[in-house]
């Protein structure tokens, strides 16, 4: 939940790890700090704010030169964000130092400890425990840097990415991970190390990724060694060739990433089946899916698992499987599921969604449901994440880097992936008929130009912002496969305008919602032309009698609603299952609109942040 940055090499460290933080301040951003080391020792500049913030300090206090050094972006868990709580840490020696990501759960009791064996604490973080736990170690058995890392991260109970460095070693950064990312970059006589690669990768293009209870000795001149955290045993570095590119996690003249996310669309969606979807030849084949077709077609259920967007594809899915595929699907908060005592029967598939990989709560809850003996598919956006190491076997989106804290192409890319299985699905078992199946083939080959449509509504997005950019609520309703854009629609606006917004089913109005309705009661209804476009239409009836603003997302060429509705918002006609990717596009249009409106903080968004591998 925070973004780590570290260098040893021959450049200076200083400016790499500003412009590295900034690209890792999608996953945090509330303090930050940098530690450069030079023959004065360790020069430490940490505030609360973000990373600019940071950048003017350093810059106006402090002369940061050398050829090593380590920052951090915060997302608080332990200690409000304030600038004795930020990385990097000192310990009582003044001899280490340390950046982290993740939570030690059991700091107190080794705080405790520590006190009574003399150290003293600044910050409320148990950060500055971990490190003084380490100098702790090296002290009392005179340990190397290496070993007293190991030692102590053997005393410790929680998740982890670290970088640590001893001023009496400056040639030297240790590093280690267990349940949070670790990167390290591989340069010519130089190292990166980062919590996603996006901070090194004009500078190398190979770079290894530690895996869970990993550590690793980084030396300059020297090469690379890993190693487990539990024992001794070496592990052969496995390098990766990077497949980004600087444009991929530029804004490129858009004014923010959500924006640049939500116009990616039709060119990622096409990037999510190319190769995979070949209409005119009646052919889906994604290779997760083939080598356990049986698996699949055996199953008596599907068990969806995810968070926010990624759970409400889950959903949107659910509503396709059971379709297209006739199989019983539950859609499940991994938060929830991961701590109560859920039923897998044998055969039961579980499918995790995660645009990061790196959610806390999908992790567990896809651990759990291995123990419990099922198999697990994932789906993921980030090539080489935990949660895609942890499943049994998947399916990446190739939605590219998503920096934006809302998601937008992520969760289209993943209805657009988990399409693809049901209809592979139905191909086999025959659930939907030739013609059937060709007609959706087709039609979601048809989808990226749509999209294109759909993104015709920016302008008039930014009508309907302007009218409802001071309204304290909102409701967003639905029916059907739309039921679940409706709640998409609602988590964008509130995560990015603040604005209060609730999803409902459209029916489920008339059980409580209708009470809030009022002149001042703007409501986003989803009403396609296929669906149960009736019963929404009776619904917004409902609504207009009791004077409440209408916002309406209808097919190009609608009248009806048109004549009921304050504002429409129109996109192209589809099949009603693949309805959902073209209706959450001008949702997400607007919300962004409001929030820039509202002077809201549109790509990083208060309290939140990009991955969130905390509880
Ligand atoms: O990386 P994941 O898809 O696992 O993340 C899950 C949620 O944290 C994420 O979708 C979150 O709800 C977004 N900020 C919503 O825009």
């Amino acid at each position: 939940m925070c973004g780590i940055v570290g260098y040893i090499g021959h450049r200076e460290a200083y400016p790499i790890i500003i412009k590295g933080l900034q690209r890792l301040e999608y996953r945090g951003y509330d303090s930050a700090g940098v530690m450069v080391y030079n023959e004065d020792g360790m020069l430490v500049c940490k505030t609360k704010g973000k990373v600019a913030d940071l950048a003017s300090k350093c810059e106006s206090e402090l002369n940061l030169v050398g050829n090593l050094g380590m920052g951090h972006t915060r997302w608080a868990t332990h200690g409000v964000p304030n600038d004795v709580n930020s990385h990097p840490h000192v310990s009582n020696s003044g001899n280490l130092s340390i950046i982290h990501n993740g939570i030690i759960e059991n700091y107190e009791p080794l705080k405790i400890e520590l006190i009574k064996r003399g150290y003293t604490f600044t910050s409320d973080t148990d950060t500055e425990v971990l490190i003084n736990l380490i100098e702790d170690v090296q002290k009392t058995d005179n340990l190397k840097l290496g070993k007293a890392v190991q030692v102590a991260l053997n005393q410790v109970v929680g998740a982890y990415a670290i970088v640590v460095f001893d001023v009496r070693k400056p040639n030297e950064l240790v590093v280690a991970r267990l349940g949070s990312p670790l990167a390290i970059g591989i340069g010519e006589n130089e190292y990166f190390i980062a919590s996603d690669a996006t901070p090194f990768i004009e500078y190398t293009s190979n770079a290894i990724y530690l895996e869970d209870e990993e550590m690793a000795i980084v030396r300059l001149h020297k090469p690379l060694k890993i190693r487990k955290i539990k024992d001794d045993t070496y592990v052969d570095p496995y390098i990766q060739e990077l497949q980004l590119n600087l444009e991929q996690i530029e804004k490129s003249g858009y004014d923010h990433f959500m924006l640049k996310e939500i116009y990616e669309q039709p060119s990622v969606i096409k990037d999510t089946y190319r190769g995979r979807l070949l209409a005119d030849q009646g052919i889906i084949r994604m290779a997760g899916i083939e080598d356990n077709l049986e698996k699949f077609l055996q199953a008596p259920r599907i068990i969806i698992i995810a968070c926010g967007t990624s759970w409400h594809a889950g959903l949107v899915a659910e509503y396709i499987f059971e379709e297209f595929v006739r199989i019983p699907v539950e859609v499940e908060y991994a938060s929830e599921f991961r701590y109560r005592n859920p039923v897998i029967n044998k055969g039961d598939i579980v499918i995790a969604i995660s645009q990061s990989g790196e959610t806390a709560d999908t992790l567990a809850a896809i651990k759990l449901a291995k123990q419990k003996g099922a198999f697990v598919f994932g789906v993921c956006n980030v090539v080489g994440s935990s949660i895609s190491r942890e499943t049994d076997a998947g399916a990446y989106t190739h939605a590219g880097p998503e920096i934006g804290v809302a998601s937008t192409k992520a969760f289209t890319t993943q209805i657009t992936v988990l399409t693809m299985i049901a209809l592979r699905l139905a191909q086999a078992k025959g659930t939907l008929s030739k013609s059937e199946l060709q007609l959706y083939l087709q039609e979601l080959s048809n989808i990226p130009t749509k999209v294109e449509e759909c993104l015709e509504t920016n302008e008039q997005a930014k009508i309907i912002a302007a009218a409802m950019k001071d309204a304290p609520n909102c409701l967003y309703l639905g029916r059907g496969y739309n039921f679940p854009v409706a709640l998409e629609g609602a988590l964008k606006l509130k995560e990015i305008s603040y604005i209060h917004a609730e999803g409902y089913p459209a029916a489920e109005m008339k059980h409580g919602p209708i009470a809030l309705i009022d002149e001042h009661m703007p409501v986003v209804v989803i009403a396609p032309k296929q669906g149960h476009y009736d019963k929404v239409v009776s619904n917004i009836q409902e609504i207009k009698a009791r004077k409440g603003q209408i916002i309406a997302v209808v097919t190009k060429g609608d009248t009806q609603v048109r004549e009921l509705a304050d504002y429409v918002l129109e996109v192209p006609d589809t099949a009603d299952a693949l309805s959902p990717l073209l209706t959450t596009i001008p949702l997400q249009l607007l919300s962004y609109h409001i929030a820039v409106m509202r002077e809201c903080n549109v790509d990083q968004p208060r309290n939140l942040a990009k991955s969130v591998t905390v509880e």
